[in-house]
């Protein structure tokens, strides 16, 4: 479903050329649940916006459902990333001023979804994520974990055929960690196409496959260990 050919992303900053992203070649199936993890610096937000059409790459290509999405212009590649992609953040960044059920709502409100619809449909999704029960609190009244898991719902709301969570269990305590993972781990059973960008190699392994980054070259199975990414840095291409 997506599979990404040499991606290259350069960045240049006080007459240094950075490659963020340095050939990165990957590929995740439909109804996969794949872990990028890496460490700080890593390249994994860097990818984390070109798989979610919100940058493109220097070079390289990367095919979403088989269409080569590296190349459309800003307009189209927003219109793919509203019907192709949900995205869940390590803020949340749900609006503080809106219950739980209209947060959910707010996306297809903007796609022309009718008030009812919209409504029902978020409250569904609420429930789906074990939150029928607070459709009308606010984000200040939830927990972290509760926040995240309408941050998730909302991020559902459109049905995209792909979840990208960046850091998603960043700001939370284990217990509602563990209640996110488990969110995940059940829309992932529910067929779900689930990527999860993290740090945390014990996060990390809650996915069934994990692609490890270090220096923005993805590594070989065998150098898999977290302790080997302390040996890489990015690499500086100096005009
Ligand atoms: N907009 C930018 N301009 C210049 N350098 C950047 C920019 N964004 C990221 N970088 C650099 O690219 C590398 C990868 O960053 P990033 O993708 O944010 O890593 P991570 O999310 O794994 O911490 C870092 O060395 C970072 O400093
Ligand atoms: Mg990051």
């Amino acid at each position: 479903m997506i599979r990404t050919e040499n991606l290259t992303k350069l960045y240049t900053m006080n007459g240094k050329t950075l490659a963020a992203l340095d050939h990165v070649s990957l590929h995740v199936e439909k109804g996969e649940y794949a872990a990028i993890v890496g460490p700080s610096g890593s390249g994994k937000s860097t990818l984390m916006h070109i798989l979610g059409c919100l940058d493109t790459p220097t070079s390289g290509q990367y095919f979403l459902h088989g269409k080569d999405v590296s190349t459309l212009g800003q307009d189209e590649l927003a219109r793919v990333r509203g019907e192709e992609i949900g995205f869940v953040f390590q803020g949340f960044q749900l609006l503080p001023r809106l219950t739980a059920q209209e947060n959910v709502a707010l996306p297809l409100m903007l796609c022309g979804v009718p008030p009812q619809e919209r409504m029902t449909a978020a409250r569904d999704l609420l429930e789906q994520v074990g939150l029928g029960q607070r459709l009308r609190h606010t984000p200040s009244q939830l927990s972290g974990g509760q926040q995240q898991r309408v941050a998730i719902a909302r991020a559902l709301a459109r049905r995209p055929s792909l979840l990208l969570a960046d850091e998603p269990t960043g700001n939370l305590d284990a217990q509602s960690t563990e209640d996110v993972l488990a969110l995940l781990d059940q829309l992932h059973r529910a067929g779900h196409t689930i990527v999860l960008i993290t740090h945390d190699a014990v996060v990390a392994r809650r996915a069934e496959k994990q692609i490890a980054i270090a220096a923005g070259r993805i590594l070989s199975d065998s150098a898999k260990d977290i302790h080997a990414f302390t040996k890489f840095s990015p690499k500086i291409i100096t005009k």
